[in-house]
């Protein structure tokens, strides 16, 4: 404990060291207070000129389909990306040149996927919220070399959900996503499809991608020169690869799917007219109902699904922004169309419980997130690719209990994230959680000192990841592994 808290003073006085070595005009792009509170130096994110027109992912078309298969190809690659007029900039992308499509899948079906590693350095291919053997999982021991290719095979057996894929080789994990290694992969389920929400893809079921870039003065996405130990921030917002996004839409519902692929930001949202709107799902899927709220929070690799009703916007533009009042996105609206879907607030969405005797149940596993920059740790430990640090049973649920320590530097937020499994959060300092935490989750991100217990239940066997997912945390080993049984 002690050796941390003198690490931490170390290097916070390196980081303010650095500071004042800018200019003040660089001063005034830090957050101060956060800094000082919680070593966090985030950099100040411009708002959204609103100059460009957002896009949406292709939906992946597979090899190969028939009711109960379906076969895609994903590629890592080197692409070339025109973020900004007439400039080309340096990117990665999966089949394209940058992030990567939407792969879409239904439960109950058997998944092929080959995977190709066409860049020029090792990366792996990670699913992040899906329930599949460990071996698929594509955590850091499944590496592919460049050139390298495999098929891998699972079978969808969990609910409708909003997850994605990234890579996640050791310690280029933040680099390779930064570069725009990120795609989203959708399940569809009997009970997804015959909700009454709006799922018209890319007209108003939308996947909104955030993301915080840097560029060098020629454009180029430079991760090394922003490299930050605590988590690289972007003053440039991208939404799915646009910078300055707006968007076009009827006046009707919209859905949009929420994900922070931010290596480190966190984004608190609202609407500039303050209106309401209604969160229906979390990562793992659909909420029991919907939640009614004016704002709502996303952590780094965390989904939120919302619907907007836009009908109830009284101008031509509602305005997307985040808690620091940074322009998120604009967006215009065109004549009436009025063929809204209901989406009653009662509507019941889902059916999740979490048994008395579940919550009743000892904590078997605890986890103490802790430090900053190159010393953070998990139970005082760093990753060790050969040490398994837990086991559990397969289908077997266990109470973990999940705390982020609090130094004397006061600590950061840390987002805590376990591959393989869908879990449910019991309690937050010893109380309910709140109802944007109450659904299925594979990331829960604390305050310093705040304390959650999880009951979490791995549905398939093999090896997985639990780490915090500042992506630059987990490449300085802020990462353990558990065995399933
Ligand atoms: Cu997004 Cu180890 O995961
Ligand atoms: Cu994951
Ligand atoms: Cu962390």
């Amino acid at each position: 404990m002690r050796k941390i808290a003198l690490a931490s003073i170390i290097v916070s006085l390196g980081l303010l060291g650095a500071c004042s070595q800018g200019t003040s005009n660089d001063m005034k792009g830090m957050d101060h207070s956060s800094m000082d509170m919680s070593h966090e130096s985030v950099t100040e994110l411009k708002s959204s000129l609103g100059k460009n027109e957002l896009s949406f992912p292709k939906i992946l078309k597979p090899d190969r389909e028939d009711n109960k298969s379906i076969s895609y190809t994903i590629r890592a690659q080197q692409g070339i990306s025109e973020i900004f007029d007439g400039i080309k900039t340096k990117t990665y992308g999966y089949n394209g040149d940058f992030l990567g499509p939407v792969i879409r899948v239904e439960k109950g079906m058997k998944v092929t996927i080959h995977l190709v590693n066409d860049l020029k350095e090792d990366t792996t291919f990670h699913w992040h919220g899906l329930e599949v053997p460990g071996n698929v999982d594509g955590g850091p021991h499944k590496v592919l070399k460049p050139g390298e290719s495999e098929t891998i095979q699972f079978i969808v057996k969990q609910n409708a959900a909003t997850l994605w894929f990234h890579p996640h080789p050791m310690h280029e994990t933040g680099n390779q996503v930064f570069k725009g290694l990120a795609g989203l992969l959708y399940i569809d389920d009997k009970n997804s499809e015959k909700l009454d929400i709006p799922k018209t893809y890319g007209k108003d079921d939308l996947p909104i991608i955030l993301q915080d870039k840097i560029f060098t003065d020629d454009k180029q996405l430079d991760y090394d020169k922003v490299m930050n130990e605590d988590g690289t921030t972007g003053d440039t917002l991208l939404i799915n690869g646009v910078v300055d996004p707006k968007l076009t839409l009827d006046r009707k519902k919209v859905r949009l799917r929420i994900l922070n692929g931010s290596n480190m930001r966190n984004y608190k949202l609202h609407f500039d007219n303050n209106m309401e709107f209604q969160q229906i799902a979390s990562d793992g899927g659909f909420l029991n109902k919907a939640n009614t709220t004016k704002e709502i929070a996303v952590a780094p690799s965390e989904r939120v699904e919302v619907i907007a009703d836009l009908t109830k916007v009284k101008g031509d533009v509602v305005t997307l922004i985040n808690e620091d009042n940074t322009t998120i996105l604009p967006i215009h609206l065109k004549e009436s169309t009025n063929n809204s879907k209901t989406t009653e607030t009662a509507m019941a969405l889902n059916n999740l419980e979490i048994s008395t005797e579940v919550k009743n149940k000892k904590v078997t596993k605890t986890i103490k997130l802790a430090g900053m920059g190159k010393d953070v740790t998990i139970n005082n430990k760093k990753f060790d690719p050969n040490r398994i640090d837990f086991t559990q049973k397969q289908n077997e649920t266990e109470v973990w209990e999940i705390e982020n320590m609090k130094d004397s530097m006061g600590g950061m937020n840390h987002p805590f994230h376990i591959h393989g499994t869908q879990f449910q959060v019991i309690s937050i300092d010893g109380k309910e959680p709140p109802e944007n935490l109450s659904g299925l989750k594979d990331t829960i991100s604390l305050k310093p000192g705040q304390k959650a217990k999880i009951a979490v239940k791995f549905t398939e066997k093999g090896v997985y990841m639990f780490h915090c997912h500042i992506l630059e945390h987990e490449d300085n080993g802020m990462m353990g592994q558990i065995k399933v049984d």
